[in-house]
């Protein structure tokens, strides 16, 4: 797929094919697209756990905690980095939710590229997914993914503001 048409396909899923789980040699091909991503002095800090044994997989819908979206999720990409892995900026706010962000989006565009769905989901209950996985105390848990194959195709046609209203030119 075109770069942009990825961008555009692009769509959270809430509702997956329960039947068809994404194969290995892709979810690996989807990681490599997050490893690639630039961080803060490339400290390359974001580690990913794949959860695809059943148990597993509910109890970590069951910690997302909202309600019936993602229960038929066939398996999740949750995302780790520790506060440790960052710098700070001159303002004094800390790298490592951007690195995160960055590497995260990665994975979800390299998703959409092999036709699968997504979901950026950062409402959770961190403790109990770090509970779960057994994710080490320092370690942060940023955001974590469904990945699936989706049930249909939405339409690329999520409403976004204009692009004149967010472009300034020169000057804000
Ligand atoms: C940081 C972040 C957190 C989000 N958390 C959730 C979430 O907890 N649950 C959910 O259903 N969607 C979540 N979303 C998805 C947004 O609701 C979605 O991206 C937005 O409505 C635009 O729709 P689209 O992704 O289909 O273009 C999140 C997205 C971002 C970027």
């Amino acid at each position: 797929m075109e770069f942009y048409e990825v961008i555009k396909k692009r769509r959270s899923y809430r509702s997956f094919n329960e039947a068809r789980m994404p194969e290995k040699e892709t979810i690996k091909k989807i990681i490599n697209a997050g490893r690639l991503a630039p961080t803060w002095a490339n400290m390359q800090g974001v580690e990913y756990i794949i959860v695809q044994k059943n148990p597993i997989v509910k109890q970590i819908w069951k910690a997302i905690g909202q309600r019936k979206k993602f229960s038929n999720a066939p398996m999740f990409i949750v995302g780790i980095i520790a506060e440790k892995d960052s710098g700070k900026n001159k303002n004094g706010e800390p790298y490592y939710p951007v690195d995160f962000g960055i590497c995260f989006e990665h994975i979800i565009l390299a998703a959409t590229a092999e036709g699968l769905a997504t979901c950026w989901i950062g409402y959770f209950d961190e403790e109990k997914v770090k509970e779960i996985l057994h994710i080490p105390k320092k370690k942060r848990v940023l955001g974590l993914t469904p990945l699936g194959y989706p049930l249909k195709l939405k339409d690329d046609d999520s409403p976004r503001k204009d692009l004149e209203s967010v472009i300034h030119w020169e000057t804000f």
